[in-house]
């Protein structure tokens, strides 16, 4: 139940990264019911597809030629399609099993949509790069609605790539690295409010991502306006776990209401910002954190920029904490490769000679072993199990046809997992990334037009909590510490509920 109502979000608009509740049974029943009747009336159209859309007789859009057919695949039931089979299990065993039945591109139809999954590394780079603007973005309308429609994530085009140029102006190298002291000043205050503690490890990852995230956004100034801005983004993400119903006393109203005032909220920083521009006649671009960047020459609108700080938000927290969550698993799983991440970081601070913070970009630089702890764990975790996009035209890949408004999912988890790719796939070994992988075989932050702007700040991010956790903190996992779920991004079972106590080793570090 857990894998099927959180991966159904990504299709109907429910949970977005980690909304952390599960759809309720009388939920689902009532959704069955619903399908299993749209069912016999999607029988019909059903029916007319096939005849009227025959795949012989789509022209493809690129060439002109007739594509030749389908890939193989089972479309299932009308309307309903394999929706059950995906949903009733771990989606991975239904993308394995039909991958080794019908191989690396499979038709299949999940509520109401038609759907061609690829996992080839070939086939997601003609989707995600060489045939991008031919697959655009996909999200559900209520998804969308919530998020702001002018949020990053749901454009192509000109105003795609404007919203890229600013958005990574604030996220590259040179604009994080002044953030260390103030990333490494959160960490330590979460590690310490962790000493001596039982913790659900995913939800207190939750509040170190979203803090360093609103870090990154806001900078340090703006700290009076975000307590309340992260309490509405807690009702928001409540409600968009929940059915689009939006009538006053859903959680999805309630949700909507909180956008709303998340949008005003944000536009109070930015009228701040811009008198305390007016009187220290400074220019914003002088600041380098995100809000700085989405309010300079290239300049938005107030409702664009609101819509794509609650999307960055969105896009920062809760994948970065699932991340972690899997580190800290891994790790406490496989001590010498602990034993090793913690030489590397004692190393450091000997060279450095001082225990607490003061970690400086080179720093970040030199943790070889620490980062290929965190590739391997993006490899074997693939928290983000696929991505969506919609084909805007009838296309051809490889002799089959991929028709218009179909839904094309590229895999990663299953490029992640393939022995073709990575040896011995579930063995967790950092040592297989002192090789680089083959280019496309290796997606955590996907590739292309879309690919993931946030990843060096992610890394940092994860970096900096690393080096204080694995030097004065020990964890022991207190679950059984088998298990996924999905939310819908995976994650362990229960969010890892773990013990934290302070090193023995801090002293022996002699400085
Ligand atoms: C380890 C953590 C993270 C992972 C695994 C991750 C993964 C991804 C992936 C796979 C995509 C591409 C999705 C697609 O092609 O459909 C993406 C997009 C995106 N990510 Fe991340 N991400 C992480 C952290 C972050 C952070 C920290 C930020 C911001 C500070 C961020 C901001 C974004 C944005 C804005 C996009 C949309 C880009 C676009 O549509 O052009 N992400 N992320």
């Amino acid at each position: 139940m857990e894998y099927c109502s959180n991966i159904m979000a990504l299709f109907v608009g429910g949970s977005p990264a980690g909304a952390s509740t599960t759809l309720r049974m009388s939920a689902m029943s009532a959704l069955a019911a619903a399908l299993v009747v749209t069912a016999a009336v999607c029988l019909l159209s059903r029916m007319i597809w096939m005849r009227i859309i025959s795949p012989q007789a789509v022209r493809d859009g690129v060439s002109g030629r007739i594509a030749k057919q389908l890939p193989p695949g089972s479309m299932g039931w009308p309307y309903l399609g394999e929706t059950f089979q995906l949903y009733s299990n771990n989606p991975s065993c239904f993308f394995e099993e039909r991958q080794s039945k019908y191989g690396a591109i499979f038709k299949t139809r999940i509520l109401g949509c038609p759907c061609i999954m690829v996992s080839s590394p070939e086939a997601a780079r003609f989707v995600l790069i060489t045939k991008a603007h031919l697959f655009k973005p996909t999200f559900p309308k209520s998804k969308e609605r919530m998020l702001g429609p002018q949020a990053i994530f749901f454009q192509q085009g000109e105003y795609h790539a404007k919203l890229r140029r600013l958005v990574l102006r604030a996220f590259m190298p040179d604009a994080i690295r002044a953030k260390i002291p103030a990333i490494e000043e959160i960490a330590l205050r979460h590690l310490s409010s962790w000493e001596g503690r039982f913790i659900n490890a995913y939800l207190e990852m939750k509040t170190y991502a979203m803090n360093v995230a609103l870090l990154s956004i806001f900078g340090k100034e703006e700290q009076s306006y975000v307590e309340e801005l992260k309490q509405c983004y807690y009702t928001l993400e409540k409600g968009y776990n929940s059915m689009p119903f939006n009538f006053p006393g859903t959680l999805f109203h309630k949700a909507m209401k909180a956008r709303r005032q998340l949008g005003l909220i944000v536009a109070r920083i930015m009228s701040r910002r811009r008198e305390r521009g007016a009187h220290h006649h400074h220019h914003h671009s002088d600041d380098n954190d995100l809000l700085a960047s989405f309010m300079g020459e290239e300049a938005l609108t107030d409702e664009q920029i609101a819509d794509n700080i609650i999307g960055v938000i969105f896009a920062a927290r809760d994948t970065t904490a699932s991340v972690l969550t899997w580190i800290l698993k891994y790790l406490a799983e496989n001590p010498s490769i602990l034993q090793a991440v913690t030489e590397e970081q004692e190393e450091l601070i000997r060279r450095r000679g001082e225990t607490m913070g003061a970690l400086n970009w080179s720093d970040t630089r030199s943790m070889p072993i620490t980062c290929r702890v965190i590739q391997e764990t993006l490899r074997v975790a693939s928290i983000l199990t696929f991505t969506f996009r919609e084909a805007v035209q009838s296309v051809e890949y490889e002799g089959f046809l991929i028709p218009k408004g179909w839904k094309v999912l590229p895999l990663f988890r299953i490029i992640h997992h393939s022995p073709e790719n990575f040896p011995d796939p579930e063995k967790f070994d950092p040592s297989r990334f002192e090789v680089s992988p083959r280019p496309n075989t290796y997606l955590p932050f996907g590739n292309g037009t879309h690919a993931c702007p946030g990843n060096e700040l992610a890394k940092l991010e994860m970096l900096v909590l690393l080096h204080h956790l694995t030097t004065k903190y020990r964890w022991s996992l207190s679950g059984s510490g088998s298990g996924i779920q999905f939310r819908p991004f995976a994650l362990p079972l229960n969010g890892l509920p773990i013990k934290i106590d302070r090193s023995q080793n801090v002293q022996q570090l002699k400085i």
